[in-house]
């Protein structure tokens, strides 16, 4: 049967009432955070230090998270939400839950084949992922293990070569394309640097020491690659293979990423049949420029914080970008870690959102294995809450369904009949 097939399996909303225990490795991990602290164990210090990273003073990051507590919900009850289905339908294909898997660069570092997990776990629990053009895995191989996978691009202002990577990219089968727009440079991480992280990885005994005390991730993810598939590259930046991930000497090419501007998009819309998605919005004026410039979707993103430190949360400018979105499906990333987060987001008009680190440190913790139970959390958290929030589907999440927590008087219009 192929992952597409298979159907998910039932969500427990009374579980954590009834006892019932969850199997495996993570069992004793009950939230996405959860994973994290699993994860840094796991993992070599550089490689835990890039992944939960961001820029500067995790200004944008930290708003991300904050932007979510600052709204709290108003619930409706006696609602009879018996038949809850907590689907989504996205560029005409329905997915399970309105979550997806954000795009991770190396994340064949933190596990294993790690883009090919993160694929099939998504394919299994019929959600989306999205692999990401700095990842170690050839596309094609990722198409060909999990094939409904979303392929992200970070592209240079120069025409000839984003054609070979669309030729490429249409190639493989991909049918939803995501260009991540909010790197003309890279973000300041400072802390890639105090954690001993580059790309490539550069030879030191200090990054030697950094392996050596991670066994399990030395033997089961480093030394399990190089003996199955020799030294990772970059394979999917371009057409052409890129840089190792360790090398002393070789630089990877980030040339003309700052020559790419609206005409490129333009372009590329003229080129690709397939669903097009633009990454990293967050001014509604380039919301309706995505519009116009026909996109079929955007991803309203500070890039998990890891670019402009200070760009505002995603969440504050949602409801001014779907104001400006027009047919466009508006998705979401940044600080989602419950179900909780997710409702918000789509109370004030995502569509779906995408989750990344935790994925990733699922994904660390234990393979295949730790991202399905990761996603089967926020899977159960969403099918919980929208029952206490009085509704049985996503689209029947509004404005209605929220607060700010701070303000000191609501006024009688918020709860005016919708
Ligand atoms: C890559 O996009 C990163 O944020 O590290």
């Amino acid at each position: 049967m192929s992952a597409s097939t298979q159907s998910v399996p039932p969500i427990n909303a009374w579980q954590a009432f009834d006892g019932t225990r969850r199997h495996g490795r993570t069992r004793h991990l009950l939230s996405l955070d959860d994973f994290e602290a699993a994860a840094q164990r796991t993992l070599p210090r550089p490689i835990f230090g890039y992944v939960a990273g961001a820029a500067e003073n995790s200004q944008a990051l930290d708003d991300n998270r904050r932007a979510f507590d600052e709204l709290a919900f108003v619930p409706r009850v006696l609602c009879n939400v018996a038949r809850r289905d907590q689907g989504v339908t996205l560029f005409g294909q329905r997915y399970a839950s309105p979550f997806g898997i954000a795009p991770m660069g190396i994340a064949a570092l933190s596990a294993y084949r790690g883009d090919v997990v993160l694929a099939r776990a998504a394919a299994r629990a019929q959600i989306p992922a999205v692999l990401s053009g700095s990842s170690l895995i050839r596309l094609e191989d990722v198409m060909a293990a999990a094939p409904g996978t979303w392929f992200q691009a970070y592209l240079p202002g120069d025409t000839t070569r984003i054609d070979a990577l669309l030729r490429r990219v249409a190639e493989a089968g991909v049918q939803t394309l995501v260009i991540t727009v909010d790197i003309p440079v890279a973000g300041n991480r400072e802390n890639n640097v105090r954690a001993g992280f580059s790309t490539p990885l550069r030879p030191s005994l200090r990054l030697a020491w950094d392996g050596m005390v991670r066994p399990r991730w030395l033997v089961g993810t480093l030394l399990q690659t190089l003996a199955r598939h020799g030294m990772p590259h970059f394979e999917n930046s371009f057409a052409e293979r890129g840089a190792p991930i360790l090398s002393s000497r070789v630089q990877r090419d980030f040339a003309a990423r700052d020559h790419f501007d609206w005409d490129h998009i333009a372009h590329i819309r003229r080129q690709w049949p397939g669903a097009l998605v633009i990454k990293g919005i967050l001014s509604p004026a380039d919301a309706a420029l995505a519009r116009q410039h026909g996109a079929d979707g955007i991803v309203v993103s500070n890039h998990g914080g890891r670019q402009l430190d200070g760009a505002v949360a995603p969440l504050r400018v949602l409801p001014r970008i779907v104001d400006q979105a027009g047919g466009m499906v508006v998705m979401l990333d940044g600080g989602i870690r419950r179900g909780t987060d997710v409702l918000k987001a789509l109370a004030l008009g995502a569509q779906a959102v995408f989750v990344g680190r935790p994925f990733n440190y699922a994904a660390a913790v234990d393979g295949e294995a730790g991202v399905a139970a990761a996603i089967e959390l926020l899977r159960a958290e969403v099918d919980r809450n929208l029952a206490m929030l009085g509704a049985t589907h996503c689209g029947a999440l509004g404005p209605q369904h929220l607060l700010d927590r701070r303000a000191t008087l609501i006024t009688p219009d918020h709860f005016a009949p919708h």
